[in-house]
């Protein structure tokens, strides 16, 4: 198992604001594989904005389902 979760969000889209936020938030306190989350400027993914990374793999165009289903797949929950 990973010792944790990198998240990382792109800011230049504005991924850092908003529901993906908040289910972010509720998956930090959730029990299992703890998250850090790192702000980016730029993901390379500009055109599927909201970007996020999780360990890296992308998520674009991002929503919280996309989010907690990649987080639960490294959990392995
Ligand atoms: S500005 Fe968000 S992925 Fe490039």
């Amino acid at each position: 198992m990973d010792q944790e979760i990198i998240v990382q969000i792109c800011a230049g889209c504005g991924a850092c604001e908003g529901d993906i936020m908040a289910e972010l938030a509720k998956l930090q306190h959730e029990p299992g594989t703890p998250i850090r989350v790192e702000i980016e400027e730029c993901l390379d993914t500009c055109d599927d904005e909201p970007s996020f990374a999780v360990n890296e793999v992308s998520i674009a165009p991002a929503n919280p389902e996309k989010l907690r289903r990649a987080v639960e797949a490294v959990r392995g929950s």
